[in-house]
């Protein structure tokens, strides 16, 4: 399942955000790769124990435990703490598909990488190219969103990013380990939670929700892992 989470930044918050990482210091995107990858990746990143990478990714937390359409799209168990990343002149990441489990600097803890995300900070008209590109079993779908729009998709997906021909692509990345390790079950919860969701607007009196919704939790239990 491939999901558009729409304004998670406000775009006064999103300006903020790209003219500090346009000041920032960045390193070769080759520092978080696996073997495979740095052959393919041409792209600028932060750091991860930077103060700015921390600043921006506690703030990206901060709103995603907020957000109903994430909490009910990831069911997120644990994040991995977001990762900055610039395309710029000619720079892309060939096809890959992340590595399964991801351990943060200094952390003990380890993250399955379940799902993984893209929160732009650049407006789609102030770059050519930069274009996500995730084969899902419907083809292939190019994903370009506003500053401060997410993608959410699974972490078994092939992707890439395309050349940045002009301009600059500011973005974050990160993983997130669900509670339910399955992408088709996540997508029939996600289903199901929304039907809820909509039942409860519409007829918010009708005695049938509280089974619907009781089911809704027989499910995750039975697939849930903590
Ligand atoms: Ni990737």
């Amino acid at each position: 399942m491939l999901l558009h989470i729409p304004a998670l930044f406000e775009k006064d918050e999103v300006r903020r955000i790209r003219e500090a990482l346009e000041q920032a210091d960045w390193a070769d995107g080759k520092i978080t790769a696996g073997y495979q990858s740095a052959k393919a990746k041409h792209n600028l990143q932060l750091p991860e124990g930077q103060p700015l990478t921390k600043e921006i990714g506690a703030a990206m937390l901060e709103r995603l435990w907020k957000n109903p359409l994430f909490m009910s799209a990831a069911l997120p168990h644990k994040v991995f703490p977001p990762l900055l990343n610039c395309y710029t002149a000619g720079g892309s990441f060939d096809f890959h598909i992340d590595n399964a489990v991801r351990q943060p600097k200094g952390s003990i803890e380890r993250v399955r990488t379940d799902l993984s995300a893209t929160l732009f900070f650049s407006e789609p008209e102030d770059y050519d190219g930069g274009e996500l590109e995730i084969q899902d079993t419907y083809g292939t779908q190019r994903v370009k969103l506003p500053a401060g729009d997410m993608v959410l998709y699974p972490g078994t997906s092939l992707h890439k990013v395309n050349a940045v021909t002009r301009g600059a692509r500011y973005a974050s990345f990160f993983w997130t380990q669900s509670l339910v390790r399955e992408d088709s079950q996540r997508a029939l919860l996600f289903e199901m939670d929304g039907a809820i969701q909509q039942l409860t607007r519409d007829l918010p009196d009708h005695p049938s929700l509280i089974r619907l919704t009781g089911t809704y939790h027989n499910l995750l239990r039975r697939w849930v892992e903590v």
